[in-house]
């Protein structure tokens, strides 16, 4: 069947790709050699790395610049859906010994005009401590550090779990070369992932990183908004006499209830 937006999105793509073969003098050695790694990327399964990495993020800037409430970021490759429901205040799954120090994150829901949001559905999954996502890496138990929960009457959670590592995207594959080739290291800062889900609306993706991670900067990925960085406040445990020390961390989140992208910019058709 035919689709109007594909024709209109590649002929754009042809009148940008011929104004870079011009400026960057792109040889058909050149060409090939993109052929060839982009056959490599689909090879090693590291398209949709490849596209969150380096595109997703400036995606959602476009789509949503013009909207209020708390900023979208990545979604990524990592989501998986229907991970265990757990209470508010409640924990993530998580293995006996888990490495790494407690965190207690809490935060309110509200709509865009302050409104609390009851029972709003929130997917949370993370990186453990050492950067390692479970499902993805060799060794972690299925839905380890993942979970749905709902908003209380007020519109708030909290949640137990553990202060997140720095996550290294892989680097010995297709993506790895290309981040040898724009010469950028591979981490992303050490982040929360949130997916909001009101009973009356529609869904906000998100992440919070923490203030003072040596890749807020430099995120490898671009997904840092300053507006999701938070603090993380470490206490002492022994005061409640608890073994180990633990961290805090709060955000509020403002949620549209209608959370489509607005394009401003008129259609240019010719
Ligand atoms: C992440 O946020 O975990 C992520 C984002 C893009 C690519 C890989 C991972
Ligand atoms: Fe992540």
């Amino acid at each position: 069947m035919k689709n109007q937006k594909v024709i209109d999105v590649y002929n754009g793509l042809v009148v940008k790709f011929k104004e870079l073969v011009c400026e960057y003098e792109i040889d058909h050695n050149d060409y090939q050699a993109l052929v060839d790694w982009m056959d490599q990327l689909g090879r090693a399964g590291e398209i949709p790395l490849f596209m969150d990495v380096f595109f997703e993020t400036h995606a959602l800037q476009e789509m949503y610049k013009s909207v209020k409430g708390t900023e979208p970021t990545i979604l990524g490759p990592y989501y998986i859906e229907n991970t265990p429901v757990v209470q508010n205040p409640g924990m993530l799954p998580q293995r006996e010994n888990e490495p790494g120090d407690a965190l207690y994150f809490s935060g309110s829901v509200k709509d865009v005009n302050g409104n609390p949001l009851a029972n709003t559905k929130i997917d949370m999954w993370q990186a453990d401590a050492n950067g390692e996502y479970s499902y993805f890496a060799e060794g972690i138990p299925n839905d380890n550090l993942r979970g749905v929960f709902y908003t209380d009457a007020n519109g708030n959670f909290e949640i137990k779990t553990v202060v997140p590592g720095n996550y290294s995207i892989p680097t010995d594959g297709p993506s790895g070369q290309f981040l040898k080739w724009i010469d950028h290291h591979a981490f992303r800062p050490a982040h929360l992932h949130l997916l909001f889900q009101p009973e009356n609306g529609d869904r906000l993706v998100t992440q919070i990183y923490f203030e003072g991670d040596e890749y807020l900067e430099n995120d490898v990925a671009q997904g840092v908004r300053g507006s999701l960085i938070t603090k993380l406040e470490k206490h002492s445990g022994a005061e409640k006499g608890l073994k180990n020390d633990y961290y805090t961390a709060h955000l509020d989140f403002e949620l549209r209830l209608q959370d489509k992208p607005v394009f401003n910019k008129a259609v240019v058709k010719n």
